[in-house]
């Protein structure tokens, strides 16, 4: 179904105070299903749903509104799709209380219009992960922003997502609109219209992995918020062919220990394109890396893209380091501690008296290579739609108490960005799309997980430490057995409940 074309001109009332051409919210980061959010547009115009995962993993939401007098609700804010949609009351799964961030009730917004009844229709890289209803308009508020008038947004019925989802990508990457070009104005296209920024652009910054909320700036840069230098990497083309979403190219990934001893895991000329993506809660690397960084940890393949490894992991000294651009570029450093933390397996039921952890890493999903939440809290990442370009910085973490804040202007300079590094980034060819990584599989002994790896890399005392229970005790080889997850899960009685998100 299409929409009516020529729809949803967008409208704003003026601001007559001057703007401070920013606009700064609250990121709040909550831990409900798991959410991979990345849309995936073939060039045929259809959509994949590649592959699904079970766990439970943070995700970061803004609060909006929506409607007339305004309704309240908090959605994730994602930079890996570009449609504002939003769940409606009368939803079943709302009706049942399944939508705990909050609903929109049309019926009640005097300034509703639907523009396409049934035309909705949005489909995330996971399987089944669609959320369907009405193309409609309305005014919105972004964080307590001045109201936005006929925001296009999707009206939910029929949801996989128990809530909604802002993405503040590009507008060429938007679900199926009606316009003869694919196009809408986008959420960033009307902050910009609307004067409360100058250029679609804003920073982020999700903070520490134990803070409870992070921040994001439309139209401004927090220069308290980061050490060093931004650094300026022209954005890659996508699998589409042409720059409609945030791929960088990632050129080095490397593990250093505790003793200084640094392990490359990239190979020599590595210049992979990578999707700087806040709905995915994993990083996602291509095969050869993520093989050599799961057998370093000794983690275990528990099945649908999952992997674990002992929680006693989050408290090693030990850095992934992630370097972008080639000559002239940034290194990320991201400890370990920002990295394994969710519990997956509790001690009862895992090898480890520790427990089971989230490794919070993954192979590629569809072919394309991810670096999401555990990627994304030790940057900082100004996105840059107007000019194509992403700029990283190392994070400084937990800076709470000041901000000073520089208004990122029209044109294409980005405050504190001086040096450009312009690597250039392929697409995993689709020959190598479906590989599987050589991580061993997760068997199950009585009703406990055993860990099947032994780590190749020197992680401190806690790996010396005796591990309890059936570990080592068991010989299942590498490979991807994955038929025996389901069983693992079901044999532990633990509620894998399916569905992650890529969005
Ligand atoms: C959203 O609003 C609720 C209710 O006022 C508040 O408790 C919460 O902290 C807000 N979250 C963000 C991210 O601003
Ligand atoms: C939305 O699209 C997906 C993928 O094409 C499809 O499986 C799903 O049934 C659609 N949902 C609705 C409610 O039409
Ligand atoms: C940030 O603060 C949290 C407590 O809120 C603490 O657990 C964490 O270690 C801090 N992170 C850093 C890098 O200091
Ligand atoms: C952590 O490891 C680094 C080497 O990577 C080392 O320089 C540092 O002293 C270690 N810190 C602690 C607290 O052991």
């Amino acid at each position: 179904m299409h929409l009516l074309a020529g729809a949803a001109i967008a409208a704003f009332t003026s601001t007559c105070l001057a703007s401070p051409g920013y606009l700064k919210l609250d990121v709040e980061r909550r831990a409900p299903l798991d959410r991979r959010l990345v849309r995936r547009q073939n060039s045929d115009g259809s959509f994949d749903a590649p592959v699904t995962q079970n766990t439970n993993k943070l995700e970061y939401l803004v609060n909006i509104t929506v409607g007339t007098p305004a309704q309240r609700l908090a959605v994730t804010l994602d930079t890996g799709s570009s449609d504002l949609w939003v769940p409606a009351a009368s939803a079943p799964l709302c009706r049942k209380g399944g939508c705990d961030a909050g609903t929109f009730d049309p019926s009640a917004s005097s300034t509703y219009n639907v523009i396409d009844e049934g035309g909705f229709n949005i489909t995330y890289a996971a399987p089944g992960d669609s959320d369907a209803g009405d193309w409609a308009t309305d005014t919105i508020t972004v964080g307590g922003s001045d109201p936005i008038r006929d925001q296009q947004i999707g009206v939910a019925l029929s949801l996989f997502d128990s809530h909604g989802v802002m993405g503040v990508g590009f507008d060429t990457n938007e679900a199926n609109n009606p316009s003869p070009d694919g196009v809408y104005p986008s959420v960033m296209d009307n902050l910009q219209s609307a004067g409360i920024i100058n250029r679609k652009a804003y920073s982020l910054y999700l903070n520490d992995l134990q803070a409870n909320k992070g921040s994001i700036i439309f139209g401004g840069i927090d220069t308290t918020k980061y050490t060093g230098d931004l650094v300026a990497l022209p954005l890659q083309a996508g699998p589409e062919g042409y720059v409609s979403e945030f791929y960088v190219t990632l050129t080095s990934v490397s593990f250093t220990d505790h003793t200084g001893q640094t392990t490359q895991l990239s190979p020599e000329g590595y210049a992979q394109s990578v999707l700087l993506d806040s709905g995915t809660s994993q990083t996602l690397l291509t095969d050869d890396v993520f093989s050599a960084l799961a057998n370093g940890f000794g983690a275990v393949d528990i099945g649908q893209g999952s992997y674990v490894v002992p929680c006693k992991f989050a408290g090693i000294n030990g850095t992934i380091s992630y370097s972008f651009g080639g000559d002239g570029g940034v290194t990320i450093d991201v400890p370990v501690s920002q990295v394994v933390g969710n519990l997956e397996f509790p001690p009862e039921n895992f090898a480890d008296k520790s427990g089971g952890c989230d490794f919070g890493f993954g192979p590629p999903i569809g072919g394309f290579s991810i670096l999401g939440d555990t990627f994304l809290r030790s940057a900082y990442v100004v996105y840059d739609i107007s000019n194509g370009v992403a700029a990283l910085a190392q994070a400084a973490e937990n800076r709470t108490s000041t901000s000073s804040i520089a208004v990122i202007p029209t044109g294409t300079t980005i405050p504190g960005a001086s040096v450009t590094a312009t690597a250039t980034g392929t697409q995993i060819p689709d020959a190598q799309a479906t590989e599987e990584p050589a991580v061993p599989t997760a068997s199950v002994q009585g009703t406990s997980l055993v860990l099947t790896g032994t780590p190749t890399f020197n992680l401190g005392a806690a790996t010396t430490a005796a591990a309890t229970g059936t570990a080592a005790a068991t010989t299942t080889s590498s490979g991807r057995a994955n038929a025996a997850a389901a069983p693992t899960a079901a044999l532990l009685g633990l509620g894998l409940a399916a569905g992650v998100m890529v969005l």
